[in-house]
């Protein structure tokens, strides 16, 4: 289709210059054949030289989303993945990140998708896109820091993506338990938000969870069992809610477990027992449980330990002498 466009504006062109040509023959034009490649060429179009594009039907797309989110500096004058315009700021600080990511690689390398959309502290005052679903490359969206409302739409449970951040912004309502059936997801960071309700059980079906951070939302009830199963987690942040019951024995499972973070969660003590299998912990930062006193938690496997917190945990007792050999430990 490409090639057959290409070719009747060759063969306008083609026409143009002989009409001009005549034109000039006759003397009616007082102008030289130099001026009239001149308008030739404006006449050719721009496509030809910028390679690949975005797909009409994403562009659509974007302007649906750019209204839901309050964007109003993307230029669709250009196309969404050339990265010119406010498409792709290169220079900006990673905390004020803004780019529309494309895969260029379809269909020889023609076609683009969009695979990511990141957009960090640019003031969005709107709400959660519904329509991401129509970007079915879409795999990561980043909307930290911004003034976004509203609830998280559940049909976003039908996506492939890997990556959620919605980080300090003013999204209220619950989890939809649909969000468990995105089994790609790998991290997924509700942090400084207006969220309630209890965790769904559901989200014990993300499998390849890497990353669950749920601080300062107003999150109540238990934390659900089938957290047991998320055995790719690496990094827990919970904190700032109000939580009920005890920190959960199953933490056990989690034998990945880099960065577990309980600060003010509302969950009771004492520190399960569990905790000793979890010999890869670099940070353990647990603070104001409530419940009876407990000794010191057994953490002598945990040698990477980098950052020990433990602080308002009703632990009494001597400090165990193994302390002396978690040769990385910074904080204490
Ligand atoms: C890119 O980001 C920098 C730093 O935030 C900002 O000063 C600049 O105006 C941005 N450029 C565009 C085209 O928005
Ligand atoms: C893709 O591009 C290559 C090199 O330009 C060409 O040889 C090949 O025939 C093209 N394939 C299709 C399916 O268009
Ligand atoms: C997810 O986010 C991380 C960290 O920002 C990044 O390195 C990774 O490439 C992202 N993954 C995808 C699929 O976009
Ligand atoms: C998850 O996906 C399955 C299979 O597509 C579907 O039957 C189920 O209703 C979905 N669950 C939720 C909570 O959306
Ligand atoms: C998840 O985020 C972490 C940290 O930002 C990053 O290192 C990792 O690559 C991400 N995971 C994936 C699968 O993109
Ligand atoms: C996801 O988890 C729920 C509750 O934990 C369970 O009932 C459901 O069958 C699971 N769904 C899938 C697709 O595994
Ligand atoms: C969340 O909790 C705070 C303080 O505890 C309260 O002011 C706020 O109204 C609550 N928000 C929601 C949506 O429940
Ligand atoms: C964990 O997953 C397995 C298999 O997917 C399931 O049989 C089991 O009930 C799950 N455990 C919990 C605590 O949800
Ligand atoms: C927890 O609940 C209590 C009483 O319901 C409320 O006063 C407090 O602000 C809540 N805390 C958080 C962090 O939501
Ligand atoms: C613990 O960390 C080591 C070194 O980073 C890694 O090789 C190992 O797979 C980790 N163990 C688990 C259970 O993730
Ligand atoms: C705290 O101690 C009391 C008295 O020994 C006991 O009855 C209670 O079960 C303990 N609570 C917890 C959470 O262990």
């Amino acid at each position: 289709m490409f090639l057959t466009w290409n070719i009747v504006v060759l063969l306008c062109n083609y026409l143009f210059l002989i009409i001009l040509r005549k034109m000039f023959l006759r003397g009616r034009l007082g102008f030289s054949v130099a001026s009239a490649a001149a308008i030739v060429f404006t006449f050719w179009p721009v496509k030809l030289a910028s390679g690949a594009t975005l797909v009409p039907d994403e562009v659509d797309v974007l302007r649906e989303i750019a209204k839901t989110l309050g964007k109003t500096d993307w230029n669709f004058g250009v196309d969404p993945c050339s990265g010119e315009s406010n498409w792709r700021n290169a220079t900006a600080p990673k905390e004020f990140a803004n780019a529309v990511t494309c895969d260029c690689s379809f269909e020889n390398s023609t076609t683009c998708h969009v695979v990511s959309i990141v957009l960090k502290s640019q003031s969005l005052p709107g709400e959660l896109p519904p329509e991401l679903v129509k970007l079915p490359y879409l795999r990561e969206f980043d909307v930290t820091r911004n003034y976004l409302s509203g609830n998280i739409p559940p049909i976003w449970g039908t996506m492939q993506l890997v990556n959620i951040s919605l980080n300090s912004n003013r999204i209220s309502g619950t989890i939809p338990k649909e969000l468990g059936n995105i089994s790609t997801l790998a991290n997924l960071t509700l942090d400084f938000n207006q969220l309630s309700g209890t965790i769904p059980p559901e989200l014990g079906n993300l499998s390849r969870l890497q990353r669950l951070t749920l601080t300062s939302n107003n999150w109540t009830g238990e934390l659900p069992r089938t957290l047991a199963n998320l055995t790719a987690l690496k990094e827990f942040w919970i904190g700032d809610c109000n939580f009920t019951g005890s920190i959960p024995n199953f933490i056990e499972n989690w034998k990945s477990i880099e960065y577990l973070v309980i600060h003010g969660s509302g969950l009771k003590g004492p520190i399960p027992p569990g905790i000793a299998s979890l010999t890869n912990l670099t940070d353990l930062r647990i603070s104001d449980l409530s419940g009876n006193d407990t000794t010191f938690p057994n953490l002598r496997g945990a040698t990477n330990m980098k950052t020990l917190v433990l602080r308002s945990c009703n632990i009494v007792g001597q400090l165990p002498d193994y302390l002396g050999s978690l040769t990385k430990l910074r904080v204490l």
